[in-house]
């Protein structure tokens, strides 16, 4: 494809921006074009586990929250696939993340503005457009749409010793793992760190000498999926939050934790049946640790091992030794290295978090002629749906939207909650 000059230019082809790029299918004029390193789509395939199903509902996809007569609808895959009536009578409780996998490639595979293989190496700002450089060419555009993702998170202490023996859950397929009588550590409590677990018990990768599973939450908590708790995954919800402080912000985002990050409960099920059927039913007597409410605060190598030194929140600290350490403490934001060049003309708050707009655009020193937005970067301002996929199309919409300066997408979506303050004539006064 000759990219001469763009309009916009999307960097990375996850799900947000494919998202992004779906909805624009319905704008034939504006020249666009999105840069993904991988040489073909592919979901985190490192966590991609037997299983695993998403935790959003499969209508939530790319498409139809915004515009559900779209061909890129996971409807619209089944029937293509002559899945349809198969896949209902499947009554599944989710879809599984490989079906929905496969769904995202699909859409992938037929959009035309995407390009493979296509590492954005260096943004820079010249001359009122932005310059994309890749090793074998420069590309230039006047919008950004960045939507490289977050990048698996290890503790500090943690880095210098990643490799074969320690590393991260993120990428515990990315290569042949063998830990028969092994002792393995698993650390942090959320969704990967018990899918992993459970991955372990069921001795996938041979039958581990003994498995410690540490979370630092007080227990090993599971997802709120409650009606009320869902409204937080609403349009309604996020104009809600975005007219609170930073410091309201602050403190919702902490405590709607568990609406985003807790443990799916069918996982739950699965591992304390598992763990029923083989402590109790098989009595095999397995040595597997379940350990909330503890922090691994520090690790050293011992030989061919590694001792561990975890907090237990209310008592006295705990030593362990592990042959193997798998780090699930979770993903954080980044500042992709692209970027670089223009990292001094972009505003950022006091904590160092991105300055953004409500719009999805990132504050910067450029002028409205040449905007960024950003995708799955502002959990901080826009709250905890950011990095989830149930607004993708409601965001990916917003977008468009706003790059076109008109509403090709309707937005607006009733909610059940009233969020923010009843305008007086609504109120009803009690004598
Ligand atoms: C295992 C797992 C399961 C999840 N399941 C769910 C779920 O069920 N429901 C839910 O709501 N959320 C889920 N999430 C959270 C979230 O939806 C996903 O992480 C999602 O993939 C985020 O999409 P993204 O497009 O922002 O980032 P990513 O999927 O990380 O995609 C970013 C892309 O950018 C590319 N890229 C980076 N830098 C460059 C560059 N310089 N040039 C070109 N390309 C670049 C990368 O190669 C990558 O393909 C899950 C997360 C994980 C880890
Ligand atoms: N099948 C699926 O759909 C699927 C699969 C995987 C992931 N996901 C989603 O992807 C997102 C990321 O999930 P995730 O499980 O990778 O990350 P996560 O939800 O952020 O969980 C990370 C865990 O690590 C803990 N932790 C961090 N540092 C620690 C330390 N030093 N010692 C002990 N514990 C520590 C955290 O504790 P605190 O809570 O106290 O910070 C938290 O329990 C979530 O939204 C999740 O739902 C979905």
């Amino acid at each position: 494809m000759n990219h001469s000059h763009l309009s916009l230019a999307g960097i990375g082809a996850g799900p947000f921006n494919l998202s992004v790029a779906a909805l624009l299918q319905r704008v034939p004029r504006l020249p666009h074009a999105f840069f993904e390193q991988k040489p073909a789509f592919n979901w985190h395939p490192g966590l991609m586990l037997r299983g695993a199903r998403l935790q959003t509902s499969w209508l939530k996809d790319l498409v139809t929250p915004v515009d559900p007569t779209s061909p890129y609808s996971f409807l619209q895959f089944l029937v293509e696939h002559g899945r349809f009536y198969a896949f209902l009578n499947a009554e599944q409780p989710a879809v599984s993340r490989q079906e929905f996998a496969q769904y995202l490639a699909w859409v992938a595979q037929r959009l035309p503005t995407l390009t493979f293989s296509a590492q954005v190496r260096k943004i820079d700002h010249r001359r009122d457009r932005f310059q994309l450089r890749f090793d074998d060419r420069t590309v230039t555009a006047d919008h950004l749409c960045l939507g490289t993702g977050t990048q698996p998170y290890v503790p500090d202490f943690a880095v210098q010793h990643l490799g074969k023996q320690v590393l991260h859950g993120a990428h515990i397929l990315n290569a042949p793992r063998q830990f028969h009588g092994k002792r393995v550590a698993v650390i942090g409590g959320g969704q990967t760190g018990a899918e992993i677990f459970l991955e372990l018990i069921g001795e996938r990768w041979g039958e581990c000498d003994s498995v410690a599973w540490i979370s630092r939450r007080d227990n090993f908590e599971p997802l709120d999926e409650a009606p009320f708790t869902n409204d937080l995954f609403t349009p309604a919800y996020v104009q809600h939050f975005l007219s609170l402080s930073r410091e309201q912000k602050q403190t919702l985002v902490a405590r709607q934790k568990l609406a985003s990050d807790g443990i799916s409960p069918s996982t739950l099920v699965d591992i304390y049946q598992s763990l029923y059927e083989i402590q109790m039913v098989q009595g095999r007597n397995k040595d597997y640790a379940l350990m909330p409410g503890r922090q691994l605060v520090q690790m050293q190598r011992h030989g061919d091992h590694y001792q561990l030194q975890v907090q237990h929140h209310r008592q006295a600290e705990e030593w362990l030794e592990a042959d193997v350490v798998i780090f699930c403490t979770g993903f954080k934001s980044v500042v992709p290295a692209c970027l670089e060049p223009l990292v001094d003309r972009i505003h950022w708050q006091e904590d160092g978090c991105l300055a953004m707009q409500d719009n999805y655009r990132i504050r910067w020193q450029g002028s409205e002629r040449n905007r960024i937005y950003a995708v799955n970067a502002s959990r901080h301002h826009h709250g905890i749906v950011d990095p989830q996929t149930s607004l993708m199309a409601w965001r990916g919409a917003n977008i468009v939207n706003d790059l076109l300066g008109q509403p090709l997408y309707q937005l607006e979506q009733a909610g059940m909650v009233q969020w923010g303050v009843r305008e007086p004539d609504k109120v009803r006064v009690v004598a």
